[in-house]
């Protein structure tokens, strides 16, 4: 069996990590192409480094642009891979517009699509990835689901008899690096640390945080009032859309960094107080390493991580500063994303469902 990965976004680097060592474990062939969506070292190669990812076979190198200009240079550059590689499943991870691209690349080629991540909703039609991932799950032949959930919301769309439950294969990373990173010390900025009052990491990405002046200028405010630390791992959206709106993000409790390789990130979080985050990805990580997070968005993807205040929802940004500072909740948020094992999962679903095709 051969599996063309199209990838493109950090996010998706972290799930294809899994994947491929799942892949080189077994006989089959796996060919990855990255569309350049992410192209800063720290937003790509760095992953592929250190979650011991191989190398592109493939660089699309499109870069940034419009939805539809990005979207587009993917799709147009996609068909001669396609051609070339004939695979027999292209595999699309999550919900950006390399996710879109690939799938609609290879349905028009009449290959078959496995979408990876399937059947997440957060119901908000101003997301840009709620398209992607609604318009993928359509699109594709095999949905692989990581929750139940999932498999709730695909059978509600008629797409139940294309749905396999395999699991979360973040949760197969997380916890992997997690073990590996337990007893190294993170690398903090200059006067943050673990003891005393701690401190909080936070991340803001999202169009809808990042694009309206008002509402950014509004949670750089939130975030610099706290009395604690707070590590920014700026994501280069935030930092030029505050560049360019005049939004000054070194000020107050904030100590802006950059985005953190995945290791240093998850030593990071499984020693801070709490998270602070509009991510889906990071959302999870926090429930996965047992910290407290509180996500700056009316809506979640990942509603399993709510139970009992480990993830609480602050869209409308009043609340944040009592939110952060939250204690921990006493009871255990159990195991909604399985069990570490996905990958090995995804792989013998392709097999399988290969053999139906
Ligand atoms: C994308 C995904 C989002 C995912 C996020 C993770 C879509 C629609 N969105 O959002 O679902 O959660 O990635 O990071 O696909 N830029 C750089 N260097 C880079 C990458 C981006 O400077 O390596 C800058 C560019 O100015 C670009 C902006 O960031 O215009 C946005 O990048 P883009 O890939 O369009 O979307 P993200 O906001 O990263």
């Amino acid at each position: 069996m051969k599996v063309l990965s199209v990838v493109g976004a950090r996010p998706q680097f972290v799930k294809l990590a899994p994947v491929a060592a799942a892949f080189r474990a077994s006989h089959h062939d796996h060919v990855i192409v990255h569309t350049g969506q992410h192209y800063d070292t720290r937003m790509s190669d760095v992953f592929f480094a250190d979650l011991q990812i191989p190398a592109p076979d493939v660089h699309l190198g499109v870069g940034s642009g419009s939805h539809g200009v990005q979207t587009g240079a993917m799709l147009g550059a996609l068909d001669g891979v396609l051609a070339e590689h004939r695979p027999d499943w292209v595999l699309v991870y999550g919900d950006t517009n390399s996710t879109l691209a690939g799938a609609l690349s290879a349905v028009k080629m009449h290959l078959p699509v496995a979408h990876l991540e399937a059947g997440l909703r957060s119901r908000n039609r101003r997301m840009p990835e709620e398209h992607n991932r609604v318009l993928t799950d359509h699109a594709a032949d095999l949905l692989l689901a990581p929750t139940q959930v999932a498999v709730d919301h695909l059978a509600a769309e008629g797409l139940g008899h294309r749905t396999v439950l395999v699991g979360d294969v973040m949760t197969d990373v997380c916890f992997r690096v997690r073990d590996a990173v337990r007893d190294t010390k993170p690398d903090l900025p200059e006067g943050v640390t673990a003891e005393g009052d701690g401190y909080l990491v936070s991340t803001i990405h999202r169009a809808e945080n990042t694009d309206d002046p008002d509402r950014l200028r509004a949670i750089v405010d939130a975030l610099a009032g706290l009395p604690c630390p707070v590590v920014l791992l700026a994501h280069p959206r935030l930092v030029s859309r505050a560049a360019e709106h005049d939004i000054e993000l070194r000020r107050g409790a904030i100590a802006a960094l950059h985005p953190l390789p995945y290791p240093e990130m998850v030593s990071a979080v499984l020693r801070s107080r709490g998270v602070v985050t509009d991510s889906g990805g990071l959302q999870k990580e926090a429930f996965l390493l047992g910290v407290p997070c509180t996500t700056l968005r009316g809506e979640t993807e990942w509603p399993e991580t709510l139970v009992d205040g480990w993830n609480v929802l602050a869209g409308d940004l009043t609340a944040v500063g009592d939110l952060a500072l939250r204690p921990r909740p006493q009871a255990p948020g159990g195991a909604p994303y399985g069990d570490g094992r996905a990958a090995q999962r995804v792989v013998a679903t392709l097999v399988e469902r290969q053999a139906a095709n």
